[in-house]
């Protein structure tokens, strides 16, 4: 018994010198390569930053410098600027964003009516939309929110408060989640369907509109918007004309019906100004509590005439209620 314990501690010293040895030579390798500025982000930020971390750092400790992700797409380039290859994701975000941001306009600008109340978008209806743009794109996308300013969000299903009430916060987050460990997946392979969805702004310390939450880099872009003199130049008026139709291939009549709604802005081709573009990028963030990932956003602001319900027309203007942002992973982009 005691001799095999003596080998054994002797065969533990020896493996040490030699592990030694390999770290003193290892060592010896990588001395001469110069240290780069791949480096230095990877030290400070993502080998520094983890989950199990995250929560006692500063905000500043958790963005990364604005310059370190190039090639950011702006709307009125996509038509005359060549994009690298490596950059499809990001155009793609962009693009995603901006149909989000352009969709939710027009819907709660369009479903104003009494009648329309009840099928407003609802918590169901914006859960299932972020849990879609995630699992729609499966390479490209990993996590999709549309997020309301502070008491602009008329809650349609909170059925015991009166109609023309609003919620304080209320922001719809969905980040696509690793399923590999999970119970049901017996081959142990992601299969990129699993998407968590959370409403960011329910409980105590949660108010995202706070200039001291953590996990909100995309609010400043565009709200709160309580300053009317620039609505001209920052917003868009849209004109559409839609047929309905209430049987497959028929429509309703021939004739288009016309609907104006604000919108996101859409900039001149000789627009400079990244303030008046309608989709605007994060720098990379730590997403601390959710995915617990470095994320790069797209960002881009959804119009509503507020306040909605209001026998003082007069009062209402056209304002940006709200955001649709795009994750990606910083590491992909
Ligand atoms: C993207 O591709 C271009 C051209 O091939 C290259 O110069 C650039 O370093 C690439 N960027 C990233 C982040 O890989
Ligand atoms: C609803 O929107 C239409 C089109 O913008 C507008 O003409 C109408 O006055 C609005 N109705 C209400 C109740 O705000
Ligand atoms: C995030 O998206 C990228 C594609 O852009 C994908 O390769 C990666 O697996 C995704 N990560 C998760 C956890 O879904
Ligand atoms: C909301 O509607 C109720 C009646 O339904 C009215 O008494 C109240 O003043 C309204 N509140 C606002 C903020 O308009
Ligand atoms: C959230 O923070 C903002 C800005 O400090 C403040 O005006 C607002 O009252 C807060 N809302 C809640 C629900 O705490
Ligand atoms: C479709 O709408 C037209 C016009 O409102 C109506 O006459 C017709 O009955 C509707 N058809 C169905 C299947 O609801
Ligand atoms: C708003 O106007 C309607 C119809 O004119 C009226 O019945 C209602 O009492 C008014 N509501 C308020 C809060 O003034």
């Amino acid at each position: 018994m005691k001799k095999i314990k003596t080998t054994t501690v002797l065969f533990n010293l020896f493996y040490c010198m030699l592990l030694k040895e390999e770290l003193v030579v290892a060592d010896g390798v990588f001395t001469w390569l110069q240290r780069d500025r791949y480096d230095e982000i990877v030290e400070k930020y993502i080998n520094a930053i983890k989950g199990h971390n995250c929560a006692s750092r500063s905000k500043a400790d958790m963005m990364m410098r604005d310059d370190i992700v190039t090639q950011i797409p702006k709307a009125n380039e996509l038509l005359s600027k060549v994009f690298y290859s490596n950059r499809s994701a990001l155009v793609h975000m962009h693009n995603m964003a901006l149909n989000r941001a352009f969709f939710m306009s027009y819907i709660l600008q369009r479903m104003n009516s009494t009648e329309d109340y009840s099928i407003q978008p609802n918590l169901h209806y914006l859960y299932m939309s972020v849990t879609a743009d995630i699992n729609a794109n499966p390479y490209a996308i990993n996590g999709s929110s549309i997020i309301f300013d502070k008491d602009v969000y008329y809650p349609n299903w909170l059925t015991n408060l009166d109609f023309n009430k609003t919620i304080p916060l209320f922001g719809v987050k969905g980040w696509r989640k690793d399923n590999t460990f999970a119970q049901g997946n017996f081959i142990r392979e992601p299969n990129r369907r699993v998407v968590q969805v959370k409403d960011i702004g329910a409980g105590n310390n949660k108010n995202y509109t706070n200039e001291r939450h953590k996990m909100n880099p995309w609010y400043q872009f565009w709200l709160p918007d309580l300053d009317k003199h620039e609505d001209k130049s920052n917003k868009f008026t849209y004109s559409i004309g839609i047929r309905y139709s209430n049987v497959t291939g028929k429509f309703i009549k021939e004739e288009f019906d016309v609907f104006n709604f604000f919108g996101p802005n859409l900039p001149s081709q000789n627009e400079k100004d990244n303030g008046k573009m309608p989709v605007r990028f994060t720098v990379p963030y730590f997403d601390c509590g959710k995915s617990n990932k470095w994320v790069v956003s797209a960002v881009s602001p959804i119009v509503d005439f507020f306040p909605r319900y209001s026998n003082y027309t007069h009062m209402r203007r056209q304002r940006f209620v709200g955001v649709a942002v795009m994750d990606i992973h910083f590491s992909k982009n």
